[in-house]
């Protein structure tokens, strides 16, 4: 054997361990990659985009960022804040709000029906069980309730709660209802829509939803069962929950809650995007602005009247003494010239019982957001 050839195999062994130690590092360093646990970067959540398609509004067409604290307008958890642009704000600010009602805000409409006016004042109507009262009636828009009730042995009147609503809008219906429930349970749904006279299917399930054809109505569940959000473009945005009287309440209130009904009704807040100032109904007449209340400041309980100017015939009937929708007709004052502005913006005169707080909140409430897909 030659020297030559030692020489070789020499150096073919010695590039064959250099290569077999190179794969070895490989290794060694992909495996220590592999160990190596980064702490996980916080994700930071895309904040949504909104704007207001209204002239009148100080956002129109500017883009809106929504806050980091609520970053999307349709959040996945139930429990998150939603983002929300008030289109009627003197500032133009994107804001965290509940997607559940607010009983306390104004525009609610909870309990044995307890409301809260547009002038953020509260007041009771009670009207009469089985019958329909209209809450809202503008040229555009009618918003009826019907109310079950009960009236224990000696009462001079009935306790009542809003069972169902019925909206029209141009030439649409819109119904929904707390189904009669004997045993209450809160993970079975209680809810009963219809649309033009044609049952609705939204399946349960946090944020499933439901878009008419021409897209002017969206209903959209704001968790698994009995609580939904429904918005009618440019007209309203209306928040229910489905719930039972419960036997706490019903001691309280001596409501003598029979053992085969748990009296499901809805418990609701309203937010209203351009009523006009001619707006009528038990809630709409205190969004006018030369409204003024008639309950008394100072009274615990102020109760208010109206039953037979708002008594309506059905759900969906127009035909209150004072109903004044009217959907052939265009709105003859007030759309354009954002009302719940101005009057948000007056003082608050004379809202001495207790809730003016939420007055400030009322045009904060209230204003019309367009969704903008993020960029
Ligand atoms: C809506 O309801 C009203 C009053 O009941 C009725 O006259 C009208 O035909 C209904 N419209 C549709 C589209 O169902
Ligand atoms: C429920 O009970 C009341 C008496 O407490 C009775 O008048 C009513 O008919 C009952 N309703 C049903 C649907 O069984």
């Amino acid at each position: 054997m030659s020297m030559l050839s030692v020489k070789t195999l020499v150096i073919i062994l010695f590039l064959h361990s250099m290569l077999l130690a190179s794969m070895v590092i490989t290794e060694a360093a992909s495996g220590s990659k592999a160990k190596r646990v980064k702490p996980p970067k916080p994700v930071k959540p895309v904040q949504e985009l909104l704007t207001c398609k209204s002239r009148k509004s100080k956002c129109f067409m500017k883009r809106i960022k929504c806050p980091v604290e609520c970053p999307k307008i349709k959040p996945k958890n139930p429990k998150d804040k939603a983002c929300f642009l008030d289109c009627y704000s003197p500032k133009c600010e994107a804001v965290c709000k509940s997607r559940k009602p607010n009983c306390n805000g104004p525009g609610a409409a909870c309990y044995d029906p307890r409301f809260i006016g547009g002038d953020g004042i509260v007041f009771y109507f009670h009207g009469r069980s089985n019958e329909h009262f209209n809450l809202i009636s503008d040229s555009d828009l009618q918003i009826n309730a019907r109310f079950i009730g009960l009236r224990p042995q000696g009462r001079t009147r009935d306790y009542t709660w809003i069972q169902a609503l019925g909206l029209r809008f141009g030439l649409h219906n819109f119904t929904l209802e707390a189904t009669r429930t004997q045993n209450w349970e809160d993970d079975v749904d209680h809810l009963k829509l219809s649309y033009d006279g044609k049952n609705l299917n939204v399946p349960e399930g946090h944020s499933s939803e439901w878009n008419s054809d021409e897209g002017e109505i969206q209903v959209e569940r704001t968790a698994m069962t009995n609580s939904l959000t429904v918005t009618i473009l440019d007209l309203v945005e209306i928040s229910v929950n489905v719930i039972p009287v419960s036997e706490e309440d019903s001691k309280i209130h001596n409501y003598q809650i029979p053992a085969n009904d748990s009296f499901a009704h809805l418990e609701v807040q309203f937010r209203f995007f351009g009523l006009s100032s001619k707006v009528e109904g038990i809630l709409g007449r205190t969004y006018r602005p030369d409204f003024e209340n008639p309950a008394k400041p100072g009274v615990a309980m102020p109760v208010v009247g109206g039953d037979d100017k708002y008594k309506t015939s059905s759900l969906l009937a127009a035909d209150c003494a004072l109903c004044v929708f009217s959907p052939s007709k265009v709105k003859d004052d007030g759309h354009g010239s954002s009302p719940l502005m101005e009057y948000g913006m007056m003082d608050c005169k004379g809202g001495g019982i207790g809730i003016t707080f939420v007055f400030a909140r009322n045009y904060a409430d209230t204003g019309a957001a367009g969704v903008e897909a993020p960029k």
